[in-house]
């Protein structure tokens, strides 16, 4: 169930701490849905096209905190660039709870435990969407697409397998910027920047921001 399902009836908001977490993702679990909640928050995803910023609307499969999980057509542009620069930035609106999460990070590959996962938790018309969104298949006329829609529905009433095209990426993050709206005050955002610690692992900078 979704952070903000689970609080359908209370007026209350989910503030962001006045002392912010040490760790950012105490704060993502505490946003985001589970993986297995079947409403996944759609996020925008800002790719570099020979360096002119692209951008598309795309679900959120999933979150560890390796980082934030997104599945697509191996034959997308956003595939392609993505093979030519990891840069990426996310942008997740969710409005019933007046946040925005923004990520500054690279995508890497999902690796196949997770791209099966996402595939299965997907609804059967996204699964079958997987097999059949291709330029061609675009190109066809309204009838032609929709017989072919139901033809291959019915050739695979059983179930779909995992599309051939279908690949994900895990976005690691380097930034994250909570925002939180609040219509009684001032906006604000809690920042994140990753640094090395002194043990030579991970540790965060938390800054507090101007909405
Ligand atoms: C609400 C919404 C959710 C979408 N989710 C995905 C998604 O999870 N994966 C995906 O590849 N495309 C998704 N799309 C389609 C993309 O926005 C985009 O049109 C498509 O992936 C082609 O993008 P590209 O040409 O930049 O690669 C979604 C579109 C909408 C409106």
């Amino acid at each position: 169930m979704s952070p903000a399902a689970a609080r359908a009836g209370a007026t209350a908001v989910l503030h962001l701490p006045d002392e912010p977490p040490t760790d950012p993702w105490e704060l993502v679990a505490a946003w985001l849905p589970d993986d297995e909640d079947p409403v996944r928050p759609t996020m925008t995803l800002a790719t570099l096209d020979g360096g002119v910023p692209d951008a598309r609307t795309v679900l959120l499969s999933g979150w560890s905190r390796d980082g934030f999980l997104l599945h697509t057509d191996a034959r997308s542009r956003k595939a392609a660039q993505l093979a030519a620069d990891p840069a990426v930035a996310l942008v997740m609106h969710l409005a019933a709870d007046a946040h925005q999460l923004v990520v500054q990070g690279r995508a890497e590959p999902a690796g196949a435990e997770a791209d099966r996962a996402a595939y299965a938790r997907r609804s059967p018309y996204l699964q079958q969407l997987a097999w059949q969104n291709t330029d061609e298949f675009a190109t066809l006329p309204l009838d032609d697409r929709r017989s072919a829609w139901a033809g291959f529905a019915a050739a695979h009433a059983d179930g779909f397998a995992p599309a051939p095209s279908w690949i994900g990426y895990r976005v690691v993050p380097h930034r994250l910027a909570f925002w939180q709206g609040d219509p009684a005050t001032a906006s604000r955002r809690l920042e994140y920047a990753r640094h090395a610690d002194t043990r030579g692992g991970d540790g965060w900078t938390v800054t507090r921001r101007a909405g």
